[in-house]
């Protein structure tokens, strides 16, 4: 960890409660749950799990086995997700998670994995849905001299966490800009049934809540301080299969536009990660469409660069997800970017009521579709998680328009990701309203079941696998007790075993 060069506590007592990783992890015990700050590769705790890790260690040195069950905003780095899921010290992991180890043991059936929409964690914990959460362990900026504490580059779930949570460990990362002080905007009016009020989000740019979260001093339990970086997403360059998948969308927005379907600004725009979402962005910036907005869960660095260009006016999130260069670019100019950015809590970052007001274009990837427009974007065969459904329901549900992303073939063609009937389903034909691959663009909007499969097989399939597509469809048709829906049963089913007979399909 590089030196800490100046303390962010400018309260006495919290000072008080400084010690190290270790001592604080003294504070979690066998079984506890325990609440992480963490999204993305933002904001998450960078010293105590490793202090977990040694504790882990130590105990099975003994014969002792030492597990807790970790909750969190979403993914967060191999130093938590993967170093914890590596000692066998998780129970249960909930709501999301990419991490290669923690995926590996989930598939093998040793660690438990609730893969949950991101915007029902809050009320399901303050329901009672999990039990009680023991301890909450937060990465901070920094802490106010009257004891607020200013959230970090992710705010997730920390609010509630540090709500309900017995004890709070707190991390104070000298890292983190110390002008993200302003950016949040924490929301305190969430209430359960029925109590509940309208969340009065009616731009992307409005602010309902705090810049701080309120914590009891005397919960406080202890305070570690560091200065080590968030674990920056790689930024890869875009690929032909992006770069044309971006094309189709800009290409199908623009088509929009032009028939007055949409905005010439558009709507507040949802993006999720990667490849794809990058040469979208990169797409858009200059573009004919602006003044954006983006109300959304990440801001990866490809909508830094549309508030540079002036191209996007403001981004609400929940998590910054940028590369190191990305890091770098806010880090510098953090003062003319800090005014046009506001990270809330994600109960409302992703909440339904929020994103259907404002009318969001949702944009995310998929694993696979099928060809009447059901979506799995979790699940390798059926059987095998690959990340988690995350934002992707919360968004795609409560669209104006839902819009679905993929490659038409994964593992280098060896298999179609437009399929008879996918393996798995997370976004069901309802919430789906448009899918694009590189081939082209399926708008299923107005479409009975058999026109959508026909749009879909002649618009997004590769040509290698649209014959065998068709030949389905076409028999299916003839054949299917209902014509409503039509399906072989039998053959759908076999169309994902057939690749793992023929081998050219290996599970991760
Ligand atoms: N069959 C089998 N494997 C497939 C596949 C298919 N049809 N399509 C993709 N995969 C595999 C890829 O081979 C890759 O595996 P590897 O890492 O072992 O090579 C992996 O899935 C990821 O695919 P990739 O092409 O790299 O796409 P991506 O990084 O854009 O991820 C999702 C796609 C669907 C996994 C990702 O978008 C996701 O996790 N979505 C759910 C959460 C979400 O949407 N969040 C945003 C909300 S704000």
């Amino acid at each position: 960890m590089p030196p800490i060069h100046e303390s962010r506590i400018e309260n006495d007592v919290v000072a008080s409660r400084v010690m190290t990783a270790d001592e604080a992890a003294e504070f979690i015990r066998p079984g506890d749950n325990v609440g992480m700050s963490g999204f993305t590769g933002a904001g998450y705790p960078k010293e105590v799990p490793g202090a977990l890790v040694r504790r882990v260690e130590d105990a099975a040195k003994q014969g002792e086995r030492f597990a807790v069950s970790v909750w969190t905003g979403a993914s967060t780095a191999p130093e938590l997700d993967g170093a914890l899921a590596a000692v066998d010290a998780i129970d249960m992991r909930m709501p999301y998670q990419s991490d290669p180890v923690s995926r590996a043991k989930i598939n093998a059936g040793l660690l438990d994995y609730l893969d949950m929409h991101l915007s029902h964690v809050a009320q399901m914990v303050w329901e009672g849905a999990f039990g009680h959460l023991d301890v909450a362990v937060i990465e901070i900026a920094g802490v106010t001299a009257d004891g607020e504490l200013i959230p970090s580059s992710s705010v997730g779930n920390n609010k509630t966490w540090i709500d309900v949570a017995d004890r709070v460990i707190l991390e104070v990362n000298s890292w983190q800009p110390a002008a993200l002080e302003g950016m949040h905007d924490i929301y305190y009016g969430t209430a359960l049934p029925p109590n509940r009020k309208p969340i009065q989000i009616i731009r992307p740019s409005d602010r309902i809540g705090v810049p701080y979260f309120h914590c009891p001093t005397e919960k406080i339990v202890a305070v570690v301080e560091t200065n080590s970086p968030d674990r920056n997403t790689a930024f890869k360059p875009v690929d032909d299969n992006s770069q044309r998948i971006a094309e189709n969308l800009l290409e199908f927005l623009a088509f929009e536009v032009k028939g007055g379907r949409l905005p010439a600004s558009l709507l507040p725009l949802q993006s999720g990660v990667g490849n794809i979402a990058n040469a979208v962005l990169r797409g858009l910036d200059g573009g004919p469409f602006r003044p954006l907005t983006a109300y959304t869960e990440v801001i990866q660095d490809g909508m830094l660069a549309l508030l540079k260009s002036g191209t996007m006016d403001t981004i609400s999130a929940t998590a910054f997800s940028l590369s190191e260069e990305g890091a770098a670019d806010l880090h510098a100019n953090i003062a003319q970017y800090r005014d046009r950015i506001i990270l809330r809590p994600q109960e409302i970052s992703n909440h339904p009521e929020v994103i259907r007001r404002l009318g969001c274009l949702a944009m995310n990837g998929a694993i696979e579709a099928d060809i009447y427009g059901n979506v799995n974007s979790t699940h390798v065969m059926g059987s095998s998680i690959m990340n988690g459904i995350g934002g992707s329901g919360d968004f795609a549900r409560n669209a104006y328009v839902a819009m679905f992303l993929t490659p038409s073939t994964a593992k280098n063609g060896a298999i179609s990701s437009i399929v008879p009937m996918v393996s798995h389903v997370d976004h069901t034909e309802h919430d789906v309203h448009v899918i694009i691959t590189e081939q082209g663009v399926a708008d299923l909007r107005g479409l009975a079941p058999r026109r959508r499969a026909q749009k879909i097989i002649d618009n997004c399939a590769h040509p290698d696998y649209q014959p065998m597509l068709q030949d389905y469809f076409d028999r299916a048709s003839a054949t299917a007790p209902g014509k409503h829906t039509p399906h072989l049963i039998d053959e759908s089913l076999s169309w994902h075993a057939r690749f793992l007979r023929e081998g050219t399909m290996k599970l991760s």
